[in-house]
Parts: structure tokens; C-alpha cells; sequence
């Protein structure tokens, strides 16, 4: 039913075999080139800028008040440079981007050179292989690595979490972002995968996805990128599935202490959001954190945070504390 002449030439994916198992790298970075990501103009982008800027003042989050002046800043997976200008704009003395796509670093560049920002250097590499350009360019590592939705990307994320800690300075900071099946009813993963392992290619999945979820997914697309990324993206990059509790097991393993968590995933973490966002607990909330009793909000959280349709996105900001 799909079938169209030019897919003849696109049945195989381009990823190679690691260890005997698909380059999830190869094949994310491969669409990300054909439709790049999130591609923007310097208007677009300082509407960002300014917008960042606005939202960060309200925002409970600690990152949102972190002083970049004078730090080393990474983003790990930039992209067009969409999350890493923000952080140049609030005084990093140097902005490392990295991206395995040429044609995203080649839009990230035009950006760097409208703005005249100098401190800005952009590495084209797979992040599993960028360890010896970065630690020339900072030998003491650096002090905030943002890794934002490209980690289900990658072959090996258990590897690259490993990888994070060593560019990183004693006491750094991790962001992560990614779309954790825990959350809105896993829909994001399960779309992705439908289109994927059906359709033959990339085409041939962003049909799918098209077809089948793109009038309920668009209403996602809040930053009006251009629809072929968007689906791109959505129904054609492979996705590595990881649950929040396994991304939080690993974390911890090797060596990262999870500081917060949005959404909150257990009472503890949506008390100290709630009090950060000046929220006074209710009669009715103190009774059911008592000690016999916390499990059933713990668990409504949990369960309420599987059905809230439309989330999909989990950030953690952790620490390096071994
Ligand atoms: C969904 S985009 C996210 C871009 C950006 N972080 C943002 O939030 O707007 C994923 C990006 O990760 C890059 N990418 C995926 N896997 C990669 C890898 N293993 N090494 C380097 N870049 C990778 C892709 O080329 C793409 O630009």
C-alpha cells in the first residue's frame, strides 16, 4: 500500500552492527540530517532567547537560576542549537555543541555567526566518540552537560551516561531530557515504534506516522517547527525505550545523585515542588502523608503521571558526586 518507486533504492537502515546490536546512533543521526531538526531562523531564535529569559524567572527549577557566567557549558546532541544559545546568552564562557549531523551543525553555525558569539565551538562527531576533542578544549571538564532528547537516540546509553561523568568537573551538573515511556501512557514510544517497524524507511514511517497519529501529535509541535522534522523526528529516528527507573538506577551507579525530577515521580520530590512553587499543604494532604499512609499518594502520583495525556517528556537534574 505504501510502496513507492524511490523505495526501492532506501530498504535497509544505515546503521551498522555494535556488538550485535543495531547503531541506533548511525540511524538517528542519519534522519536528523535528511530532515534536520528543529532548523530556525535568528529571529526565531531570539525570540527563544528572549522567551528563555521571561520563563526562567517563574520557573521552580534549579538550572533556571544556575549562574553560567564564566562556566563551560556542553550540549550533548545540540542540534541546531535550539537549547545551547539560551545558555550562551546567560554568560557561559564556552559553549561546547556537539552533533553527530553536519547539516545541523551547518544551521547551529549560521546562528553562531548572527549572534557574533566567539565562545561558542561546535564539534561534528557521535558523542561516543567526541571524548578526546572535548578534553582538549576543557581538561578539567566542564560545569553543565545538557543532554536533551537524544539519548533514547543513542546505541549505548548506559555507556554515554558513563561518558557524561568523565567530561564533567567534581560537583558538575547533568540535565537530562528525554521521553520516558513511564509517562503519558507510554503513547510517544508506541507510536515510534509502530511506524517504525512497519514502514521499510524513512519515508515509508513518516507516511505511517502521518497517517495513523500526526493529527494528535501536531497539537505537540508548540514551537511551530517545519511538519517534516516534526515528523521525522516522531515516526522515523529509532527510539531506545528507557524507563525512568532504569535511566535513575544507572544514574546512580555511576556516580550521579538525581537533585530533581519533573514530573515529580514520589512524594517527597512533589512536596519540595510544591513548597519551591509556594503551595501550602492542605488538612487534607497532610493526613495522607502520614507514614502508614504514603503509599496511596505515592502511587496516585505514579499512576496519574501514566495517564496525563500529552506528557511525555522526563528532565532530571543530577549532580556529580563520585
Ligand atoms: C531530537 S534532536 C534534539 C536536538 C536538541 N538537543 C534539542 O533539544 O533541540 C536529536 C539530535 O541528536 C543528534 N544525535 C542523535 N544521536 C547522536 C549521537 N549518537 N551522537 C551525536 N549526535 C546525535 C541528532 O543528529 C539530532 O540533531
Amino acid at each position: 500500500m505504501f510502496k513507492k518507486k524511490d523505495q526501492k533504492k532506501e530498504t535497509i537502515d544505515p546503521g551498522r552492527d555494535v556488538k550485535g546490536d543495531f547503531d541506533r546512533s548511525a540511524g538517528s543521526v542519519d534522519v536528523f540530517s535528511w530532515r534536520r531538526h528543529a532548523d530556525m531562523s535568528l529571529e526565531k531564535m531570539m525570540k527563544i532567547i528572549s522567551k528563555d529569559r521571561i520563563t526562567r524567572k517563574r520557573s521552580i527549577r534549579a538550572d533556571a537560576h544556575f549562574d553560567f557566567n564564566g562556566k563551560v557549558v556542553i550540549d550533548a546532541g545540540c542540534g541546531g542549537g535550539l537549547k545551547l544559545f539560551p545558555l550562551v546568552e546567560r554568560g557561559a564562557k564556552l559553549a561546547i555543541g556537539i552533533d553527530g549531523s553536519a547539516p545541523a551543525l551547518a544551521a547551529a553555525q549560521k546562528i553562531k555567526k548572527k549572534l557574533g558569539a566567539q565562545n561558542v565551538v561546535f564539534i561534528n562527531s557521535f558523542i561516543e566518540d567526541c571524548e578526546p576533542k572535548i578534553t582538549k578544549l576543557v581538561g578539567g571538564g566542564a560545569d553543565f552537560l545538557l543532554c536533551s532528547q537524544v539519548i533514547p537516540h543513542t546505541t549505548d546509553w548506559r555507556a554515554i551516561l558513563s561518558l557524561f561523568h568523565r567530561l564533567l568537573k567534581d560537583d558538575g551538573w547533568l540535565k537530562l531530557v528525554w521521553v520516558d515511556c513511564t509517562l503519558g501512557f507510554g503513547v510517544y514510544n508506541i507510536r515510534n515504534k509502530i511506524s517504525y517497524w512497519i514502514g521499510k524507511n524513512k519515508k515509508d514511517r513518516m507516511r505511517i506516522g502521518d497517517m495513523l497519529f500526526s493529527r494528535f501529535d501536531m497539537k505537540g509541535n508548540k514551537q511551530k517547527f517545519e511538519k517534516q522534522s516534526y515528523l521525522a523526528d516522531l515516526y522515523a529516528a529509532p527510539y531506545k525505550i528507557i524507563p525512568f527507573w532504569s535511566m535513575t538506577s544507572e544514574l546512580k551507579k555511576v556516580g550521579f545523585e538525581v537533585m530533581e525530577c519533573y514530573p515529580p515521580n514520589d512524594l517527597e520530590e512533589w512536596q519540595r515542588q510544591r513548597r519551591r512553587s509556594g503551595i501550602a499543604v492542605t488538612r487534607g494532604e497532610k493526613i495522607a502523608f502520614t507514614p502508614f499512609l504514603r503509599w496511596i499518594p505515592t502511587l496516585a502520583l505514579r499512576i496519574r503521571n501514566f495517564l496525563w495525556r500529552g506528557a511525555n517528556e522526563r528532565i532530571l537534574i543530577c549532580r556529580k558526586i563520585s
